[in-house]
């Protein structure tokens, strides 16, 4: 058994029995491994079972099937002091009337750790979170995103090898949350430990992880880097969840490599994208997937790849215009760039307004219809 993952589940479930008596598997077939040292995120929205997939990990739930390993060891009942791992919850739970120092030494000493040996682990700890100077503080005389930082030392002070964190940034506000993602992922980076996340923001997972698995209900829809979840996304749920797509109907004329020839009724043309399953045959149904960044405004242009719609609404917003444009009563997402500075009321779009529009094969992408 290879050692290059610290974590690995292998076909885990988890049931549960719901309060009205139902059995619901809020972990379903999860097989996911995370390589030492990686920054691993699990993405998803509430219930999906990211949580529960963490709390097996660590050792306060048991899988009902399948294992999961820790360094290459199946771990079975191992108790979660047993496991080569270290928690931060969500709601981080100082000790409001111990001090700062207190609070980061408490593990150690309950471990009998000798007294200066406490003092030199908790300074480094408190150095790694950039909190050096604040030992004698209560919790109460920092603020929320130091407070966090102080949860995050009281993990690092048992110099774990791999740290788990369930939404550790949830509590903060959007500007903190925003430095704090940065904050760790250097940190994290820095002493090359393997960090489990969890979080429901997808803005959030893209910025700090190496790798990210999106989940629902229960199950990994796709895993990969934050690049390939968004560019290539392997179904319409993980093209909707991160970032927005526009889906069109057609049916797969031909297929061959990286393209694949489309009839989309409501453009009335075909369209060539690229193939996002196996198991493609001609004359099925698909669901044509286009970014709205990736829909470029043309003038004077026509041929195949060019179509024609009307502007629904067109909203300004400093650094973008959003667009929506009305293609025979379907609604096309637009995003536009503003790379130009300019007043001349002519240049804005106007409601009713016919223009030209075109997307590259590459950035078009060829879904299963679900
Ligand atoms: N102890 C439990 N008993 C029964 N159902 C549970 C229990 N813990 C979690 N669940 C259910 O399992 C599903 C996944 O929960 P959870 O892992 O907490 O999701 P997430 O962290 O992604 O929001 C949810 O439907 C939740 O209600
Ligand atoms: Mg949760």
């Amino acid at each position: 058994m290879s050692t290059e993952f610290a974590v690995e589940l292998r076909d885990v479930v988890k049931k549960f029995v719901t309060p009205e008596g139902h059995e619901l598997n809020a972990v379903d077939h999860v097989t996911m491994q995370i390589k030492n040292g990686e920054f691993f995120s699990m993405l998803g929205s509430s219930g999906c079972g990211k949580t529960t997939s963490l709390r097996m990990i660590a050792g306060f739930e048991w899988p009902s099937e399948g294992e999961v390993y820790i360094e290459g060891k199946a771990m079975g009942h191992t108790p979660p002091f047993q496991r080569k791992v270290n928690t931060v919850f969500q709601s981080y739970a100082l000790f409001q009337h111990m001090t700062i120092f207190q609070n980061v030494a408490f593990g150690l000493e309950m471990e009998g750790v000798k007294e200066d040996e406490i003092k030199k682990r908790v300074g480094r700890a408190l150095e790694m979170v950039q909190l050096s100077g604040m030992e004698r503080r209560k919790p109460r005389q920092l603020s929320g995103g130091q407070q966090q930082r102080v949860a995050l030392a009281r993990s690092l002070v048992k110099t774990p090898s791999v740290l788990l964190l369930d939404e550790p940034l949830g509590a903060l506000d959007l500007k903190l949350r925003k430095e704090m993602q940065l904050e760790l992922k250097s940190l994290q980076q820095q002493l090359g430990i393997t960090f489990i996340y969890v979080t429901h923001d997808q803005e959030e997972a893209l910025t700090m992880s190496d790798r990210i698995a999106v989940m629902s209900k229960g199950k990994v829809q796709q895993m990969g880097t934050p690049v390939e979840i968004y560019e290539r996304p392997a179904n319409k749920f993980v093209a909707d969840f991160i970032g927005e797509s526009n889906f069109l109907e057609g049916k797969l004329k031909s297929i061959s490599g990286n393209e694949a020839v489309v009839f989309v009724p409501i453009l009335n043309a075909e369209v060539t994208g690229m193939p996002m399953a196996k198991d493609l045959v001609n004359g099925s149904d698909v669901t044509v997937a286009i970014r709205p960044e990736k829909i470029r405004v043309v003038e004077n242009q026509s041929g195949a790849g060019v179509f024609k719609a009307k502007v629904g609404t067109s909203v300004y917003i400093g650094s973008d215009t959003h667009l929506y444009f009305d293609l025979n009563g379907t609604r096309l997402k637009v995003m536009e760039q503003n790379r130009i500075s300019s007043l001349d009321p002519s240049t804005f779009y106007v409601k009713d307004e016919e223009v030209l529009f075109t997307f590259p094969p590459e950035n078009t992408l060829i879904l299963k219809k679900d």
